[in-house]
């Protein structure tokens, strides 16, 4: 059996060097600090120097990588071995992004072709979209997409379609992802069924909320354009394709992928269509592309942890969530478009490393995967910053901005990133009081609070697979830290069970459900469901 991390001597190594580190007094001794501590990874800079670490805590952390074999865990998933072994599967999302010509060998098959093929065909029906090839029931031109999907199969597009809002060039999309009948109504206020097209998009083609939404659209489609024009109307991404034909979809309008595919590393997947269909699918191969340039500077520096950008991303979660307590990781882009990143990226953190057990199925004893939260600066300044500065949590923080819009107006743009590197220099220096002030202790910020930086020259489509590509192996290095399997995500599926349970009893008041809490208030919600609002 394999060790645990945490009882190695290089883990030993890690918690001697535990002490506070002074940020003022580490830059004050070390005027290369910025420098050394700073990556490039394509078009990224990666700045690393406003962490609460010395060269000498890296350097440790990076045997704590070593020893853990991380890079061992990379080559068996860049190997296509089965790596999520709790679904018996392999992980390859870096299959979808790697170029014409390179093999993709996933479980001894190589199925470069096979992702190529599907990439032809979401191009040739994004090309037949966008033009107006294809077109609704009554020969009108699609002017609006509607994506019906939840978690991977949501999250990814809706955060693209937003991040590239200046490549946009194509149709209108709009996400429908909650069960929640206003998010439909929402979604589909003022849009013409006649040019709308829906896709659904689900990995098993079996999610409830999904499903039922899928049903209410087509109701809509039904309603307004008959039976006849579902066929039109709607396509279908999904692994399970056989599924799509009763629903109606036309077999020419599904688009498959593969087991290999996680929900939350889908976005490079035919998952992606509605942002194809959006930005075109040069801006979607561009983004690819940006993945894929990540995916192969993590095989050439894989056997380097510190020249490893994404590892050394990985490593600082580990120093702050195993020896400095912190629990929580805030992730704030200066960037509108980029609005919905934290969302994503809660998913692709939580879902992969919310585990408590290792790949063994031992108990680890030390937190794995923090809290992944944040939003947009400069709105978060005048919000929850106010706890980053002065409150009693320890919260690192990513900044992540750009040199440049993406359209116009570069002088409001100095004036956002003005702010960026404001509230980092801020938390990591503080600022002293004079104490004759009246409520001098209220004024006084005491610094030392840590935030990585990830700048680039603009929100590009390469620049936005670049980033996805950093977090999502960022992410995957953690877990190889921890032993954790990363790809799978059972904690979602007791929820699922227990709902279904509660649904039939809401409705026909038989007792499904034996625990007298949720008894009780189902008796509550049951006496209540038919009055209307008062
Ligand atoms: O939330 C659990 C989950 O399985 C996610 O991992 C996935 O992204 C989402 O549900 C949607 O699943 P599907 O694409 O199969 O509808």
């Amino acid at each position: 059996m394999t060790e645990r991390i945490e009882s190695t001597p290089e883990w030993a190594v890690v918690r001697s060097l535990v002490k506070s580190v002074d940020l003022s007094a580490e830059f004050a001794s070390d005027s290369q600090r910025a420098e050394h501590f700073t990556l490039r990874l394509g078009d990224l800079l990666i700045d690393t120097s406003k962490n609460l670490w010395t060269r000498e805590i890296r350097s440790a952390l990076g045997e704590v990588a070593r020893r853990a074999d991380v890079a061992g865990a990379w080559r068996r998933l860049r190997g296509g071995e089965i790596v999520n072994e709790s679904e018996g599967r392999s992980v390859a999302h870096w299959a979808l992004r790697v170029p014409v010509g390179s093999p993709a060998v996933v479980a001894g098959l190589d199925v470069a072709s096979d992702v190529h093929d599907v990439l032809h065909a979401i191009t040739q029906f994004a090309d037949d979209v966008r033009s107006g090839r294809l077109a609704g029931a009554t020969g009108q031109r699609f002017t609006d997409v509607v994506n019906i999907g939840i978690g991977g199969s949501d999250l990814g597009p809706a955060m693209a379609y937003d991040a590239l809002r200046a490549f946009r060039s194509g149709p209108r999309c709009h996400f429908v992802s909650n069960v929640d009948p206003a998010n439909t109504r929402a979604a589909l206020d003022g849009l013409d069924p006649a040019r709308t097209l829906v896709i659904v998009s689900s990995k098993t083609f079996t999610t409830t909320e999904t499903m039922a939404n899928a049903v209410a659209v087509r109701e809509w489609i039904v309603e307004s354009l008959g039976a006849s024009a579902v066929a039109a109307h709607f396509a279908a991404v999904t692994t399970n394709t056989r599924a799509t034909a009763s629903f109606g979809v036309d077999p020419a309008k599904v688009f498959g992928f593969w087991n290999w595919v996680g929900g939350r590393y889908s976005l490079g997947s035919a998952i992606g269509l509605s942002l194809a269909i959006a930005v075109g699918p040069v801006s979607f191969g561009e983004m690819l592309a940006g993945m894929h340039l990540v995916d192969e500077h993590v095989s050439q520096s894989v056997d380097q942890p510190l020249a490893n950008a994404p590892l050394v991303h990985a490593l600082l979660a580990v120093w702050y969530s195993n020896f400095l307590g912190a629990e929580t990781r805030a992730i704030v882009p200066y960037s509108h478009d980029l609005r919905r990143f934290p969302s994503y990226l809660q998913q692709l953190d939580m879902e992969s490393n919310g585990k408590s057990v290792d790949r063994a199925g031992r108990a680890i004893a030390v937190p794995t995967g923090p809290i992944v939260w944040g939003g947009p600066g400069t709105d978060g300044q005048h919000a929850y910053f106010q706890l980053l500065h002065q409150g009693t949590h320890l919260v690192p923080v990513d900044f992540i901005g750009f040199a440049r819009p993406t359209d116009g107006d570069q002088e409001r743009h100095d004036a956002l990133m003005a702010n960026l590197f404001a509230q980092s220099q801020a938390l990591a220096f503080g600022r002293a009081v004079d104490s004759s002030l009246p409520s001098a202790e209220h004024r006084v910020f005491a610094g030392n609070r840590p935030s990585t930086l990830i700048l680039a020259p603009a929100l590009t489509p390469s620049v936005l697979g670049q980033l996805i590509a950093l977090y999502e192996h960022s992410v995957f290095f953690q877990g190889a830290v921890w032993g954790i399997n990363s790809f799978d995500q059972w904690g979602v599926e007791l929820g699922k069970d227990v709902a279904h349970g509660i649904g039939q009893e809401l409705v026909d008041g038989r007792h499904h459900v034996s625990d007298p809490a949720t008894r009780r208030l189902i008796e509550w919600y049951r006496s209540h469901r038919h009055r209307s609002v008062e």
